[in-house]
């Protein structure tokens, strides 16, 4: 079982989740945050909620001056393996400076990898993303879907992807899981870690919950003429404590296998929710009004994405397991007991 894992991007939102979980199943946890789009506080928390804390690089991987530091940090820190999160991910930031995206999100891996190759720890989860499959297939969609991200920042994702393809297939000694993320929502049970976006959230949970909290007016929800049951768009939420589970799920599976190369998973809770459903979830659990008007769509958005996530059941024994009222409860409790994340 693999306990020393390297937790890039590990005090944003999604990582600090991660840690939490490799924390509790007794695991250890080097992060490696240059705090772009994060916070210091994360770890704190982290500490408090697992009961162990993570140890702490700060560095940034795609600038290549830190990278002799990282690599000398992970050789010390003996690990068994790392998770990548750490890169850029706002969508229409990447239309506008795609060079930025390629030239932070690629340099990062490249690092990482040879950090690792350094360690003799040659194994890695990968944060991808359903966006990867753009609006080329029905959904469900499974794993053997068309892949053809719509933006750069997709586009990232899905060479990553290909590079380490690549890297297993040239040398066997590598594990690799790409995980397919659909939408991850909610926040750890206790409230004291979960998502803070720089300025005016783009996606739906974090603008529904802020509307909520009063910190902005009101929701505009993009388009109620797609050709779904109730015209708004449909995607696959999932609670991030059961996305970070998956993780630990993955590292379990490539540490027990003997060459799996380069393995993909969706994970996703395999059930497509309406604008409108996620609304009224969100109405119940704060208990709160979620002003809202209709809008335009909203460019590159597609009708509805969900996934088949069957194969994660069946080779890591993962699925999701908590509702929607579930992640609206957990993603409330956060916002509202931080109203200003971790400004607060
Ligand atoms: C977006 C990104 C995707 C990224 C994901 C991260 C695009 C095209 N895709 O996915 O690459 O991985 O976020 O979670 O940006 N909506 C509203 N009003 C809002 C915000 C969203 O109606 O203020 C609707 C959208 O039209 C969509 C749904 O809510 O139907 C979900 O949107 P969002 O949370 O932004 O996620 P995605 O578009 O699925």
């Amino acid at each position: 079982m693999a306990r020393r894992i390297i937790v890039t991007g590990g005090a944003g939102y999604i990582g600090s989740h991660v840690c939490v979980e490799l924390l509790r199943a007794g695991g250890k946890a080097l992060v490696i945050d240059n705090f772009a789009n994060s916070s210091p506080k994360a770890l704190e928390r982290i500490r408090d909620i697992a009961g162990a804390g993570a140890e702490l690089l700060r560095a940034d991987l795609a600038d290549a001056n830190d990278a002799a530091r990282i690599i000398d940090a992970v050789k010390a820190f003996r690990p068994d393996g790392a998770v990548h999160l750490a890169g850029l991910k706002a969508v229409g930031e990447s239309v506008a400076e795609p060079v930025r995206y390629y030239s932070v999100n690629l340099p990062a891996t490249f690092t990482l990898i040879r950090a690792l190759e350094a360690a003799n720890a040659r194994m890695i989860v990968f944060s991808s993303s359903a966006t990867v499959y753009g609006d080329l297939n029905a959904s469900p969609v499974d794993e053997t879907g068309a892949v053809g991200p719509t933006n750069p920042y997709g586009r990232t994702k899905l060479f990553i992807e290909e590079m380490l393809n690549d890297l297993a297939r040239a040398d066997a000694r590598w594990k690799i899981c790409n995980l397919r993320y659909f939408n991850p929502v909610g926040a750890d049970p206790s409230g004291r870690i979960g998502e803070d976006p720089n300025g005016v959230p783009n996606n739906l949970f974090p603008f529904i919950a802020q509307v909520a909290v009063g910190r902005l007016p009101r929701l505009k929800i993009y388009g109620d003429d797609y050709p779904t049951r109730d015209g708004t768009g449909v995607r696959d939420y999932i609670h991030v404590c059961d996305l970070a589970a998956g993780h630990v799920a993955a590292l379990d599976y490539l540490a027990r296998e003997k060459a799996p190369g380069a393995q993909c998973f969706n994970l996703g809770a395999g059930k497509g929710i309406s604008v409108l459903e996620a609304i009224a979830a969100f109405k119940r659990a704060s208990n709160r009004d979620i002003p809202h008007e209709i809008a335009p769509r909203r460019a590159g958005d597609i009708a509805e994405i969900y996934a088949k996530p069957d194969r994660a059941q069946k080779l890591l024994g993962w699925r999701a397991t908590r509702t929607l009222d579930d992640m609206c409860a957990d993603h409330w409790r956060w916002q509202s007991e931080n109203p200003n994340g971790y400004q607060d």
